[in-house]
């Protein structure tokens, strides 16, 4: 008889999975068990689906196209519900949208939800945003509109309303197993000792006292968030299932949520131990298996060299994806400077990884900015990690240097001093005091800077997710401090309710969300157009000898672009031999023979004999001829 598809994807991971999975847990019934229910999973997985995985399975690298562009969302916030997505869809079009991450949208207590990252049911939906079968429908009117869907799997922890947290905490042995469960303070005390805080203001401590239940339970995030314990086979068996009964539900792109943590180790700092990384590889193998069209995306907020494992070997490969979270702190720090310098080591590191490392870029998520700089280069230059860090608060919430950025801090931590930062994309640009003084000079100067920064991001190697409405420079909205559920946490601050009557003007060019909309349209297509924009592509940084100027020029199959972005409210000028762009000068004779530039946004030959910029601009020059 024929080996089924199902059977050879299994025997080609077995041996793997099945060694990874007894060094951890030793339990050859629960082995079985869990491969029983694979195929229980596949057998359950719709036709289309199996189509578009075996399409996937023979083309691995689909994602890593150049017209690949995602938008992170809010479902209520942008349309109320999974059916108002739906209708939403030609919007998305119209944006150069193919992959949209659903914030968190399955069952969660009201009020003690951190966003929906506290889930009381993996498998039912938040009433109010729909049903699985909204859901189904929804992914499944993306497929055939070309629209990756992403979700959140929030798998470090439940809600404290989860059927096992209610039953872990009514006193049943076999629950309390799947959570970290003290009886006194003794042991939480030793891990407090190594373990760093999450949230220091918000939800100070890893653990939490229940009076009702008489112990202490592990809480890494907020007190309603129970971390699981994954050194208990049920829940890693458990959770692989809710994994593919999600995935089932046609979703493309796992989020795999606060990964660093999830498994625990007393007198360690309970982050990237080595058994998280044993887990992510068996979650890559069962997707493989079942849903092998499904990928990875990591959340590793951390240092680039706690981030890069995620992706594991190219043998033994991990996550598909990374956010390439340094990258993003360190633009704001070189917005708040103007000193390019830390950005282009950064950009250099990223950019001499293998090109199977796919990274997410972006401006902007749903959470904070948390300044995880590299304090070592910026303190040979003579800055000190706790008096830059003061400035770049200082500097976001409008009170330092040049500032005309708007925004609010966020956990603060009085002990160290520390704290994070939120705000929208256009309020750290400027646009919103701009608008708020109507000073027409300054909002033509921070929608420069918006649309610059845009155009930075797309030149970076990986694959660029817009924050949505930051494609109409929606502003910071403060009404999250009239709601007592989400008055605590300055987050809230950048996930305002989608504004359709200011998307009505992106067709007026005049208006700030029109010269937004239609300069980032211009950028995207070029993106699309122009092969160089592929992940594959070399992409280097160039010094361009003036401390407020980045360039970055991205090569593939003979052709060649460069970007030039200017970080200061200054004008200037820069030599394009400086560049290594030779341009037709009609001035010099003879140079026609060595080849010229098209400018991509004006269309037009560049015959200039300098790059000009104006303040906070930028250029995207291709080399013709
Ligand atoms: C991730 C989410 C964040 C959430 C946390 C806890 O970091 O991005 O919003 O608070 O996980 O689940």
């Amino acid at each position: 008889m024929r080996k089924s598809i199902f059977d050879k994807r299994l025997e080609h991971h077995l041996e793997e999975l099945r060694w990874l999975y007894m060094e951890l847990y030793d339990n050859g019934s629960m082995f079985a068990e869990l491969c029983d229910q694979l195929r229980e999973f596949y057998d359950d997985r719709s036709v289309d689906l199996k189509k578009q995985d075996k399409a996937r399975e023979e083309n691995p690298d689909w994602y890593k196209k150049n017209d690949m562009l995602g938008m992170m969302l809010y479902i209520d916030n942008f349309a109320g519900n999974l059916q108002g997505v739906q209708k939403k869809l030609e919007y998305l079009k119209h944006c150069n949208v193919n992959y949209i991450h659903l914030m968190p949208f399955l069952d969660t207590p009201e009020g003690r939800s951190d966003g929906g990252y506290a889930v009381s049911d993996f498998r039912k939906v938040q009433p109010h945003l729909g049903t699985m079968s909204d859901l189904k429908k929804l992914t499944s009117s993306c497929r055939k509109e070309g629209i990756s869907v992403c979700m959140d799997f929030v798998m470090n922890h439940t809600s404290e309303e989860h059927e096992w947290a209610k039953r872990a905490r009514a006193g049943e042995g076999e629950y309390m197993s799947r959570y970290f469960f003290f009886d006194n303070d003794a042991i939480p005390a030793e891990y407090e000792k190594t373990v760093p805080q999450v949230f220091p203001t918000t939800a100070p401590g890893n653990f939490t006292w229940l009076p009702d239940a008489g112990h202490f339970v592990m809480t890494s995030f907020y007190p309603y968030q129970w971390d699981l314990n994954y050194k208990n086979p049920r829940v890693f068996n458990e959770m692989m299932y809710n994994f593919l009964y999600l995935a089932n539900m046609g979703i493309d792109i796992m989020r795999i949520d606060a990964v660093p943590y999830i498994w625990k180790e007393l007198h360690t700092q309970c982050r990237n131990l080595k058994q998280v990384h044993t887990i992510v590889r068996m979650m890559r193998m069962i997707s493989e298996i079942v849903c092998p069209g499904v990928l990875l995306l990591g959340e590793v907020v951390m240092e680039p060299e706690k981030v890069v494992p995620y992706f594991g070997t190219v043998e033994k490969p991990e996550c598909h994806m990374l956010y390439n979270v340094t990258t993003m702190a360190t633009t704001w720090h070189t917005v708040a400077t103007r000193d390019v310098s830390l950005l282009k080591k950064q950009l250099d590191i990223v950019n001499s990884l293998p090109k199977e490392y796919v990274f997410l870029n972006y401006l902007r998520c749903h959470d904070d900015i948390g300044w995880g700089l590299d304090y070592g280069t910026l303190h040979r230059n003579g800055m000190e990690e706790r008096a830059h860090k003061q400035y770049l608060n200082d500097y976001f919430q409008g009170t330092a240097g040049e500032s005309s950025s708007r925004g609010e801090l966020y956990n603060a931590d009085p002990v160290t001093g520390d704290a994070r930062f939120c705000g929208t994309t256009a309020s750290m640009c400027g646009i919103e005091k701009a608008g708020f003084e109507q000073d027409d000079a300054a909002m033509e100067r921070a929608v420069r800077l918006d649309v610059t920064l845009h155009a930075y991001m797309f030149m970076q190697s990986g694959i660029p997710v817009l924050y949505s409405g930051d494609e109409i420079g929606q502003l910071n909205d403060y009404s999250y401090k009239d709601d007592p559920n989400k008055a605590a946490d300055s987050r809230y601050l950048h996930r305002g309710v989608m504004d359709w009557e200011l998307a009505e003007r992106i067709r007026d060019k005049k208006s700030v969300q029109g010269q937004i909309f239609s300069q980032l349209d211009q950028l995207e297509k070029i993106r699309k157009t122009e092969k160089v924009f592929m992940t594959q592509a070399d992409t280097h940084t160039v010094d361009t000898g003036d401390v407020n100027v980045l360039c970055i020029t991205r090569c593939y199959e003979g052709e060649e672009i460069t970007g030039v972005f200017n970080f200061s409210e200054y004008d200037k000028e820069i030599l394009p031999e400086r560049l290594g762009l030779q341009t037709s000068n009609p001035e010099t004779e003879g140079v026609e023979a060595a080849g010229g530039c098209l400018d991509l946004i004006s269309g037009k030959r560049v015959e200039a004999s300098a790059v000009r910029l104006p303040a906070y601009g930028f250029c995207y020059w291709k080399r013709v001829g």
